[in-house]
């Protein structure tokens, strides 16, 4: 692939595309084999999940759904605020359902943990967690993810579906930031 133009205002490749992909690969396949023989829904949240859920499902191989929520729990900057609003809910009732919530990062787990109670009121037959980053330093509720790409450092990542202010959710690679970047904003 062409470089990115958006490559000099990164300091640090962490995750290449490639192995990116071979993980998400990966993933698809050990959902393949768990679910077998169900339907599954997937659940992305807005708006990072949404390049990993578009990898995610082309690689399981079942009769899949997808729906999305958008929680907030950031504002533009790069740390928690700790407020946790639903901006959008699903469309779909999932009582019953096997439900998969996708996720771009697990960073405190305040998000996430917030989002799962509200899912698991609705009774779906089955709720699990796939989230393709978690920086486990940082974690301030316990959560129990089945399934799960690659722990992050403490610092703030861009790519492949997460952003900093907005921007970089194009670019292929999970990167780090030059703080300049940051220092501009
Ligand atoms: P949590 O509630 O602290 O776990 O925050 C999770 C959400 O914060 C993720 O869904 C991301 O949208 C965002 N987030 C956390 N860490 C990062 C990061 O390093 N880069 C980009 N977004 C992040
Ligand atoms: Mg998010």
């Amino acid at each position: 692939m062409k470089m990115s133009s958006l490559m000099p205002d990164v300091k640090e490749v962490l995750i290449s595309s490639s192995e990116i992909q071979d993980k998400v690969r990966e993933l698809g396949e050990i959902i393949t084999r768990d679910y077998s023989g169900e339907r599954l829904l997937l659940v992305g949240v807005l708006r990072g999940a949404v390049i990993v859920l578009g990898d995610l499902m082309r690689n399981i191989d079942l009769p899949c759904e997808i729906d999305f929520m958008d929680i907030s729990s950031y504002g533009t900057g790069t740390s928690s605020s700790g407020v946790v609003r639903i901006l959008k809910d699903l469309e779909e009732d999932i009582t019953g359902r096997h439900v998969l919530v996708v996720e771009d990062i697990i960073d405190t787990g305040l998000t996430l943990s917030y989002l799962l109670r509200s899912l698991q009121a609705r009774k779906p037959a089955s709720l699990e967690i796939c989230a393709l980053l978690t920086k486990p330093s940082r974690r301030r509720v316990e959560l129990d993810v089945k399934y799960l790409g690659f722990e992050v450092p403490d610092e703030f990542v861009v790519g492949y579906g997460l952003d900093y202010a907005g921007a970089y959710r194009n670019l292929p690679d999970i990167c780090v930031l030059k703080p300049e970047v940051f220092a501009k904003a």
